[in-house]
């Protein structure tokens, strides 16, 4: 999430007075396989979490302004204010005509940390708008707000941290073809760790680009990571564990070959695997943001080794489901604190 804190406001919404006139959920996600691949057209496997940003609708103080709070993040944005938030928040309740609303965020999942925060306050706000003046069922209307506050947030998104938000369960997606819903053999428990250095996604992305651009073998490895993602739902689908951990090495490899990866996220992908990781990886834009690691057994090792190296991080549970069915969804148990 980007934008700017102002501190000098007073809360969006006076919690506790009148009931909401909306609510709206936003999951959080994390990208398995295939980040940038997707921006290229390519496959991508990503989990939405259970944990996300709920929001509340109330009516607005100032007539035909909208503010939003999210307390966890010290952020308040109003439109109008011209901060990427502000912006944001503008596109939404323009499309969802939706005017003079004040919207009140509790967010679960830190800021700028590459688990999808923009995504999931967007999805949440669209949601809770929509509710709001009787348009709970306008699903293409919301994913039209949801895709135009995240083109303000991110440039020129591929839609995979919307879909992720939105639907909360593991998917497949492609520019292309959208969001599958994938089948998940067995409970997958993942470690998410914080790098706690903010990333920029328009920025990486616009970086990849330049450097498809200037290194034609560069797309090559975009096309690779887009096979790996699929690789990746098939292990998924056979509760290959395993196989899904060097297809996570893999890819990691290949993300760094892009220049995705830093100090701190090597640090976070090399100090799991040392603790006993079957696979770690990067995931969402990098630059900073976290990593995913997958380690059977060894969970509570690898966040001990990383907070041990001065690193938070979490659990998520990518949940069993039957082959063919849909998942339904990812639990997660959020330790972290401050937004980043
Ligand atoms: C960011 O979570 C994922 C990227 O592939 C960007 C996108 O798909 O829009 C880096």
């Amino acid at each position: 999430m980007t934008g700017d804190a102002d501190s000098t406001a007073g809360p969006a919404v006076d919690n506790g007075a009148e009931p909401p006139l909306g609510r709206g959920f936003g999951h959080g996600k994390v990208i398995l396989v295939g980040e940038h691949a997707v921006v290229h057209g390519h496959a991508a496997l990503a989990a939405g979490i259970s944990t996300g940003i709920a929001v509340e609708a109330r009516a607005g103080r100032t007539s035909g302004e909208s503010r939003l709070h999210v307390p966890a993040w010290s952020l308040e944005a109003g439109t109008g204010d011209g901060t990427p938030v502000g912006r944001a928040l503008e596109a939404i309740v323009r499309r969802m005509e939706a005017p003079g609303l004040d919207f009140l965020a509790d967010a679960r999942i830190p800021s700028r940390a590459g688990l999808g925060s923009s995504a999931a306050l967007s999805v949440a706000i669209a949601r809770a708008a929509a509710a709001a003046v009787g348009r709970a069922e306008a699903t293409d209307a919301i994913d039209a707000a949801v895709m135009a506050a995240e083109e303000v947030f991110h440039g020129s998104p591929s839609g995979i941290d919307a879909a992720a938000a939105k639907s909360g369960v593991t998917g497949r997606f492609t520019r292309a073809t959208g969001w599958q819903p994938v089948p998940v053999l067995q409970k997958i428990t993942i470690c998410v760790g914080l790098s706690g250095r903010p990333r920029d996604t328009a920025a990486q992305v616009a970086a990849v680009g330049r450097l498809r651009a200037r290194m034609p073998v560069a797309g090559e490895v975009l096309g690779l990571l887009g096979r790996l993602a699929d690789d990746a739902g098939v292990a998924l689908a056979k509760g290959d564990v395993d196989g899904l951990g060097r297809i996570m090495d893999a890819a990691h490899g290949l993300l760094a070959a892009l220049r995705l990866s830093s100090p701190e996220l090597e640090t976070l992908v090399h100090s799991a695997r040392a603790a006993g990781a079957v696979g770690a990886k990067l995931t969402g834009a990098g630059g900073g943001g976290a990593v995913i690691a997958l380690a059977p057994g060894h969970t509570r090792d690898v966040l001990a080794r990383w907070r041990a190296a001065g690193y938070e991080g979490f659990l998520a549970d990518i949940v069993a489901a039957p082959a063919g069915v849909p998942s339904p969804g990812v639990s997660s148990a959020f330790a972290g604190g401050a937004p980043r």
